[in-house]
């Protein structure tokens, strides 16, 4: 988040670890909200084209070889069946409930037939609490080589999200669940087209 925020509107998750391996991919990787700590540039360098809406979160992320793209998700630049890979580590949770259908829609007009979205986010309850209204889920991500601590935090809104929740939106967008990881209050979803 840019600006400075009062930290009696916190709430922070216990430390989450996610661990992430390298994975094979032969052509370009796409990642949806790629700034941040820009973890897939981190993990897969220059394999993957990051893109965000937010100028300055690409600038100041440390991942400095990935092809970045000042670009949103709800109306992706790209043609159609572009990419075998799309990522989203942790930004679906970042995008309004209004938007994540569209968000979905156009990962599954970029994917190639048989193409993979790799998603990874946190699942988060309703908000009971006016007093914190933004979520932070703090994250250890463990890369081969390397171990980020972060913190991702976003509005905790009264509806809150899970894994079937996003289940659902893929499947209306078309797309079928081959693989689904839940551990602690983190998750995986492998999707195919
Ligand atoms: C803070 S990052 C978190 C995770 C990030 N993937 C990383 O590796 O650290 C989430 C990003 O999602 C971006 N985002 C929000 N709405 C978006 C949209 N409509 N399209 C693409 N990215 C979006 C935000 O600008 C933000 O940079």
């Amino acid at each position: 988040m840019g600006s400075k925020v009062d930290s009696e509107r916190l709430y922070f998750t216990e430390r989450q670890t996610v661990q992430l391996d390298s994975f094979d991919c032969e052509s370009w990787v796409l990642d949806i909200g790629g700034g941040g700590e820009g973890v897939i540039g981190q993990l897969l360098g220059d394999k993957v084209i990051a893109i965000d809406p937010l100028k300055t979160e690409l600038e100041e992320s440390p991942d400095t070889k990935s092809l970045k793209i000042v670009m949103d998700a709800r109306e992706l630049k790209f043609l159609d069946d572009a990419f075998n890979t799309v990522t989203c580590f942790f930004t679906m949770m970042y995008i309004s409930s209004a938007d994540k259908q569209k968000v979905f829609q156009e990962i599954y007009r970029v994917l190639k037939p048989d193409g993979e979205l790799l998603m990874w986010d946190a699942k988060i309850p309703p908000c009971q609490n006016a007093q914190k209204d933004i979520y932070v889920v703090s994250l250890v991500i463990q890369l081969e080589q390397k171990r980020i601590e972060t913190g991702y935090g976003t509005r905790w809104t009264g509806k809150g999200q899970d894994i079937d929740l996003y289940i659902q939106l893929g499947e209306s967008a078309g797309l079928h669940v081959i693989e689904k990881q839940e551990e602690g209050e983190t998750f995986f979803i492998r999707f195919r087209k």
